[in-house]
């Protein structure tokens, strides 16, 4: 006997008396199934072996393997495969059982063709909705995964259009929220920090001066120093910042740490705190670091020229203990030591100032 190849609309009708067996192939052959016949269990094992099936009807009492047999080896092996069982009335409570082990409906004999016809389109429906239903399940957490990709994307692109509002708004900020990411970065896995701290460090550089957002563009952009009350109103940014981004770093929680606390210092003289020591998160530590050496190399004009980075770890070393935590600043000169530190694409570095630009520097 030639087997067919195709698995679709195949139905396999068991039942070990030939004449019924034909009277279902006739329906369903009526019905467009291509029909497939076995005289027992046994027998319907090695069709199924060879060619799938939708559909599986399958009376009970079958000599060699009858049909609860058969039912279990259907549902362990072709699970896909919808099966009905096919009873006498005496053997309904048998055939109910059955439901309990996976079959998807009975029917009892004698047939009445139109309820056999009723049946199988319910339990055909029924598989599919199963199959659909395996297949959303499977594709769901993919696509849960594309989602949260996408809305990750959306955060930062929002977070990248914050920083350009305050890059138009204190030109000479540009480049500076990139470079702190990238140095605290550095000085991050130099101390051995996991990946998603890491990240969220990252971030928190990104936005950490976002608070200037809210500082007078009088103040920000003032050329030559800053009288004690100027000072005092830009130095307000790492709390206003803070107040901006709590909303939107609910999930980020050390970034917005960074915005708070960057401008903190080891012996507990910064703001706005007042934080000493390790009182002071690590977060902010390594950004404080990371925007001061920003600060030194990119130059400022009340700084005078722009400092090589060797100089601004001198001075990082200088301070470490009174402004900087003299881990963090170990972990600095350990990066640049290990060329980690160059590896900052020059690019992003600060544009040269001239003497007519603005003398606002605060990092
Ligand atoms: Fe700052
Ligand atoms: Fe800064």
């Amino acid at each position: 006997m030639t087997l067919p190849t195709s698995p679709s609309n195949f139905c396999l009708v068991v039942d070990d008396e030939p004449r019924l067996r034909q009277v279902l192939i006739h329906l369903m052959r009526n019905d467009g199934f291509e029909c497939l016949e076995a005289g027992d269990g046994l027998d319907a094992v090695a069709i199924l072996e060879k060619q799938p099936v939708h559909l599986v009807m399958s009376d009970l009492r079958m000599p060699r393997m009858d049909g609860k047999d058969l039912l279990r080896t259907v549902r362990a092996r072709w699970p896909d495969t919808a099966v009905v069982m096919i009873t006498a009335v005496a053997d309904v409570e048998v055939a109910v059982s059955c439901l309990s082990m996976g079959a998807m409906d009975y029917l009892t004999k004698p047939f009445h063709l139109e309820e056999v016809r009723a049946r199988v389109a319910q339990a055909l429906e029924k598989r599919r909705l199963i199959l659909d239903n395996r297949d959303y399940q499977e594709r769901l957490e993919d696509r849960v995964a594309v989602q949260a990709r996408r809305l990750e994307e959306l955060f930062l692109t929002s977070i990248q259009s914050l920083a350009e509002t305050l890059e138009l708004k204190d030109p000479y900020t540009r480049g500076h929220s990139v470079r702190v990411s990238l140095y605290s970065s550095v000085i991050a896995r130099a101390l051995g920090l996991d990946l998603e701290l890491v990240q969220q460090i990252e971030l928190g550089g990104h936005v950490h001066d976002l608070g200037k957002i809210g500082v007078r563009e009088a103040v920000l952009n003032k050329p030559g120093p800053l009288t004690s009350d100027e000072y005092e109103h830009i130095m307000t940014h790492p709390v206003l910042g803070w107040r901006i981004m709590a909303p939107l770093l609910s999930e980020a929680p050390m970034a917005l740490r960074i915005v708070r606390s960057h401008h903190e210092r080891f012996d507990g003289r910064g703001v706005p705190d007042g934080l000493a020591g390790t009182d002071i998160p690590v977060e902010a530590r390594i950004a404080a670091c990371a925007d001061s050496l920003d600060a030194m190399t990119s130059g400022r004009p009340y700084r005078g020229a722009p400092l090589t980075m060797a100089e601004a770890i001198h001075e990082l070393k200088a301070n470490s203990g009174s402004q900087f935590d003299p881990e963090i600043v170990t972990a600095v000169v350990r990066a640049a030591d290990d060329g980690k530190l160059a590896l900052i694409p020059q690019q992003l570095r600060a544009p040269i100032l001239t003497p007519a630009a603005p003398a606002t520097s605060i990092g």
